[in-house]
């Protein structure tokens, strides 16, 4: 499997950490783009350098790399995982407005009719956040806000960061145990 993986500056950004750590003892090629804006959140949420985040994938990219192979529908991949996502970056891919290299691949990821999955984080949110969503739902993106679920009895932060990544695994038909499901004793 080969997927594109995109961190953007919302708040949240261990949950691409973790994404992106799973996915390889998953044996998944990973091709990872970091906005701008998360390199800050990543400093100041992990205080980890983009450099370090980026050892975590198998290709990246620059977010202003525009000629890279996955602006193109002809280079293949299962799809987009965009996670942490800002409101932002949502608003860009609903409108089209693909004026850097995450929204241009979602763009492409859309065009080509493959599986595209956002993270949004926000609180509250607005009527346009509402609605941008809503717009990409409707053109079947998987939208899986960072809303951990608390039925599984999570000890720690690590549990709640594992059930939002384990929803999106579940959602890329990747097999995990990341977080006790629902009548599992
Ligand atoms: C520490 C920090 C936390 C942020 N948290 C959020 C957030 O949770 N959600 C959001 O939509 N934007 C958040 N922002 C604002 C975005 O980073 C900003 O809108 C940025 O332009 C997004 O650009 P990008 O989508 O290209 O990463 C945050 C910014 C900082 C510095």
């Amino acid at each position: 499997m080969r997927l594109i993986v995109a961190i953007t500056g919302a708040s949240g950004v261990i949950y691409g950490k973790r994404l992106l750590r799973i996915l390889r003892e998953k044996n998944v090629e990973t091709h990872l783009i970091i906005s701008k804006a998360a390199e800050k959140v990543i400093a100041h949420e992990l205080e980890m350098a983009r450099e370090d985040m980026k050892k975590l994938a198998d290709h990246t990219y620059d977010m202003d790399d525009i000629s890279s192979p996955i602006v193109s529908g002809s280079f293949k991949t299962d799809g987009m995982i965009i996670i942490p996502c800002s409101m932002k970056t949502l608003a860009g891919i609903a409108h089209g407005y693909s004026d850097n290299l995450v929204l241009r691949a979602a763009d492409v990821t859309l065009k080509e009719k493959r599986k595209l999955i956002l993270v949004p984080r926000e609180t509250p949110l607005n009527v346009v956040h509402l609605r941008n969503m809503l717009a990409l739902a409707e053109q079947g993106v998987m939208i899986v806000p960072a809303m951990p679920a608390y039925y599984h009895k999570p000890e720690d932060i690590d549990d709640l960061v594992d059930f939002v990544v384990g929803r999106v695994l579940d959602l890329q038909g990747i097999e995990h145990t990341l977080y006790k499901r629902w009548g599992e004793s």
